[in-house]
């Protein structure tokens, strides 16, 4: 994987198999500290003790289309190749948190990549799950909570192709205010 966003995404999707009903992404650029944080929590099913131990271990999953289970272990790999950490907190039951702390400035960390992009294709295909989005760049902040949005939005649907087309450029733009 090129982009830290695509570990994003598949770390999501995990937490979507799991049967959470609210996600939380949240990244924070900290140029002074040379760190880049992604913190992704979900309240769904949870691994035992005894599963989170195996999980970074590639030939531990449950799937069963697929013998091995890749995603967070590439994950892992990306963030301690940039002499950053890796942590996974899990309690059957109530949800997962994965942690992943990246070196900013490390030669072999990863762009951020098209994250407006993968968080509105991760809003309008599941539009049941509750997402919080949250961006730090050193000072500034950009976030976006699906639940507010649902509220004013009522029964309209992300997938109205001009709710789509704002929530895009609402996305787009809060990145790119975000890197000015
Ligand atoms: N957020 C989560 N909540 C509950 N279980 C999880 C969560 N994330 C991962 N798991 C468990 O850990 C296993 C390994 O996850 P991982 O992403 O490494 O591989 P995978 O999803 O099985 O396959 P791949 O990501 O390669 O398609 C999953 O199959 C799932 O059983
Ligand atoms: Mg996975």
């Amino acid at each position: 994987m090129r982009e830290i966003a695509l570990h994003i995404l598949d770390i999501v999707q995990n937490s979507i198999v799991a049967n959470a009903t609210r996600i939380e992404v949240i990244i924070t650029e900290e140029s002074d500290a040379d760190k880049l944080t992604v913190v992704i929590r979900d309240n769904g099913c949870g691994m035992s003790k005894e599963f989170l131990e195996k999980v970074i271990d590639p030939f531990t999953t449950k799937r069963t289309t697929r013998k091995v289970g890749l995603g967070i272990p590439l994950y892992k790999m990306a963030a301690e190749n940039t002499g950053g950490s890796f942590d996974i907190q899990s309690e059957e039951g109530k949800g997962t948190v994965v942690t992943a702390v990246f070196g900013y400035s490390h030669i072999d960390r990863q762009p951020l990549g098209d994250i407006a992009g993968t968080m509105l294709g991760l809003f309008t295909s599941y539009e049941e799950v509750d997402f919080l989005f949250r961006h730090k760049v050193n000072e500034k902040k950009f976030e976006v909570d699906t639940t507010q949005l649902k509220n004013v939005l009522g029964d309209v649907s992300f997938q109205v192709p001009e709710v789509y087309m704002w929530l895009s450029e609402y996305l787009k733009e809060g990145e790119e205010e975000l890197n000015q």
